[in-house]
């Protein structure tokens, strides 16, 4: 088998750990990339991979791209942005990705990496959560939102096509060279010399509270060991795929390696904090986030394993540690 890859967001933490797989794949022949800043896949080392800068709300960019491709990998994607500009890249530049690939004649499979934050933060859930459950999304979380319209448009486009859909599900994505989880927490954002006094001094470490949520992890290689199966499985059924490493975490947990100073808090109050902002009239998407620790999003990864093959190499404590090595904290 000689397999092309087209993949949008090559660019991003798990586009890079991606290509890496699919050059090292003896099945893949050539890959190519899409995303909007200036790249240059030869600096990477990468020999079967060539660039292209574009955007995905370009229907003519994301048409040629898809053309010569057998396999179509959807990554491009705003996670932390405002509400409107990520429903505007999301919604609609995912839409291209899936009626380009459905309209094209070439490709008969597409990998769309969604999340877990498709199932949205119901108290129903149930957990751990499989493949089964229906993606419902949040309403009150952009994110958890878009995630479930994009797999509802999915659903939508691709009705009565002959294409081979693969979605997979990852956690939160961590790692030596995925490190938005630790750039994410405010600390991280001070200026550099008053974070590392606030880091030498314990009671001076910012609280990070604790609602006793637990929380998956997945390695960026092993989400990107995923992508390629899902790129080259001839045994394994399309449909959706849950995709976390073994083992939950605590906020306490990762609160400390990332830095912080853990405050266990009730659950209560992290339930309260979520419903009252549903009630305010404007949140700042950036605090949307908070209404994932309300609510318990455990996957069961059994059906990746034993239909996909996949074996995730690093558990969630160690994707932990290697994040927290990898920023110093
Ligand atoms: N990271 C996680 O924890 C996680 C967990 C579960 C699922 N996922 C999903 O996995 C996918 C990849 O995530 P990631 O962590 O790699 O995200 P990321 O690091 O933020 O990268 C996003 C990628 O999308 C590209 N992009 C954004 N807007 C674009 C546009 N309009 N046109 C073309 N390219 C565009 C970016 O490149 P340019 O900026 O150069 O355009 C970049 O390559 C997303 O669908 C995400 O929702 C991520």
């Amino acid at each position: 088998m000689s397999v092309r890859v087209a993949v949008t967001g090559p660019t991003g933490e798990i586009g890079l750990s991606t290509i890496s797989a699919l050059e090292g794949h003896p099945e893949v022949s050539e890959i190519v990339g899409m995303a909007r800043r200036p790249f240059d896949p030869a600096e990477h080392g990468w020999t079967k991979t060539t660039y292209r800068q574009g955007d995905i709300l370009d229907r003519d960019a994301v048409d040629a791209l898809v053309a010569d491709a057998d396999v179509v990998v959807h990554l491009a994607f705003i996670i932390m942005g405002s509400r409107e500009e990520s429903a505007r890249v999301n919604l609609a530049g995912t839409r291209n990705v899936f009626e380009a690939t459905v309209a094209a004649a070439r490709p008969r499979r597409l990998v769309y990496t969604s999340s877990v934050a498709a199932y949205g933060y119901h108290s129903d859930n149930p957990v751990p959560i499989t493949e089964e459950v229906a993606p419902r999304g949040s309403p009150e979380h952009y994110y958890s939102e878009q995630k479930a319209a994009c797999e509802a448009t999915l659903a939508e486009v691709t009705a009565g096509s002959p294409l081979e859909v693969f979605i997979l599900r990852p956690c939160i994505v961590a790692g030596p060279k995925a490190t938005a989880l630790a750039d994410a927490m405010p600390w991280n954002q001070l200026p550099g010399p008053v974070r590392r006094i606030s880091q030498a001094l314990p009671l001076l470490k910012p609280p990070f509270p604790d609602p006793g949520t637990p929380l998956q992890l997945v390695h960026h290689d092993d989400v990107a060991a995923a992508i390629a199966l899902a790129v080259t499985t001839r045994t394994a059924p399309p449909g959706a795929y849950n995709i976390a490493g073994d083992g939950v975490l605590s906020m306490s947990e990762v609160g400390d390696a990332l830095g912080a100073r853990p405050l266990k808090v009730p659950r209560a109050a992290a339930v309260a904090t979520s419903e009252l902002m549903t009630r305010l009239p404007f949140v700042p998407s950036s605090l949307e986030w908070l209404h994932a620790g309300r609510t318990s999003v455990v996957m069961d990864t059994a059906k990746a394993r034993d239909l996909l093959g996949w074996q995730p190499k690093f558990t969630a404590a160690e994707t932990l540690s290697a994040l927290s090595s990898a920023v110093g904290a």
